[in-house]
């Protein structure tokens, strides 16, 4: 843990993970707390460092729980979170305590949505396949059967979770001329479903032989796409996922060793670093360490919004990217 300024009576900001250059440099003017690692913090020094803490800058791997805000102690303010999604941070206990919540959603949009359709070319196209072939050394030869794929031309594409990023798949897919059906809670005004069909959600998996899920993690979604879902699709269907815990990872896993599953690709992973074995050991599957956002201009854009939030609190002002406001019943912070 690097200590920057500590010398000073300054609001204490802990940040739990590396960000990107010059992104950390934006709060020297704090107390700064910086795990300088690409490796998140043990669960002890997580709790030890954020004591006395008024930000917290967290990733995903940083479970926000009554535990850690109370480490923290009653000088918190804000939990600054660098992701869109938000499932490791409890909002009812964060609300409790009077300390706002804050993501980084819009930013990481068009990076999301390149790497969906790098999956799913990757996954239709058997780049995988190819590439461990070639590394293998074992021999090959072009023949008119290798290797044969599935084409995404003209072909329909169901994309599950019709945000911001869902959008950002179906505008790539008019380039590959696919017809383009969703399922989403609520039904998009049409400026921005842009001709998409929307369709409960078994009739997507149904009529989607080629399906994206960009639906954001919650309780309502955990586990929505199951095994029984997945026999929905058709056979043969290829399947991107771009939420960890939406796609239940041992179904793909046997819809693509039973063959109902042509191909599938999953970007990033409930029980991450874990990655199921059942996956690995599928061919067709291509697995990606959560790359989806993972661009130089991407994480410099997340960390700078973070960083955002956090200086915007500390000047006393509104967190500009809020998940949501607390309740009226929470109580103010003495
Ligand atoms: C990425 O997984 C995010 O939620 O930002």
């Amino acid at each position: 843990m690097r200590r920057v300024n500590d010398h000073a009576p300054r609001p204490a900001v802990l940040v739990t993970r590396r960000l990107a250059p010059g992104v950390a440099e934006r709060l020297t003017a704090c107390d700064l707390r910086y795990h300088d690692s690409e490796q998140p913090l043990g669960r002890a020094e997580l709790l030890a460092a954020a004591a006395g803490c008024s930000a917290l800058l967290t990733t995903l791997d940083d479970t926000v729980d009554a535990e850690l805000l109370d480490a923290a102690g009653p000088t918190l303010r804000l939990v600054a979170n660098h992701a869109v999604g938000t499932h490791n941070i409890d909002h009812a206990a964060c609300a409790a305590r009077g300390v706002a919540v804050s993501h980084t959603p819009g930013v990481l949009t068009e990076s999301t949505a390149d790497m969906a359709w790098a999956l799913l070319l990757a996954a239709t196209r058997r780049l995988g396949e190819g590439e461990r072939l070639l590394r293998s050394g074992r021999p090959w030869a072009w023949a008119p059967t290798f290797l044969l794929g599935v084409e995404l031309s003209g072909t329909p594409l169901g994309i599950l979770g019709m945000g911001r990023i869902g959008r950002a798949v179906a505008r790539r897919a008019a380039g590959f001329g696919m017809p383009v059906s969703y399922h989403n809670r609520n039904r998009l005004p049409a400026d921005l479903e842009q001709g998409a069909r929307h369709l409960p959600l078994d009739e997507l998996l149904a009529s989607s032989p080629v399906l994206v899920v960009t639906a954001p993690l919650n309780a309502a979604t955990r586990h929505l796409v199951d095994a029984e879902r997945i026999a929905l699709m058709p056979a043969g269907a290829v399947l991107v996922s771009m939420t960890a815990g939406v796609v239940d990872e041992e179904a793909v896993a046997a819809a693509l060793a039973s063959g109902h599953l042509f191909a599938a690709a999953v970007d990033n992973f409930e029980h991450e670093p874990a990655v199921p074995a059942a996956l690995l050991a599928q061919e067709r599957a291509v697995l990606a360490p959560h790359l989806g956002s993972a661009t130089v201009r991407t994480r410099q854009a997340m960390g700078n919004l973070a960083v955002d939030n956090v200086l915007a609190v500390l000047a006393g002002a509104e967190p500009p990217t809020r998940v949501s406001p607390p309740p009226p019943t929470a109580a103010p912070r003495s």
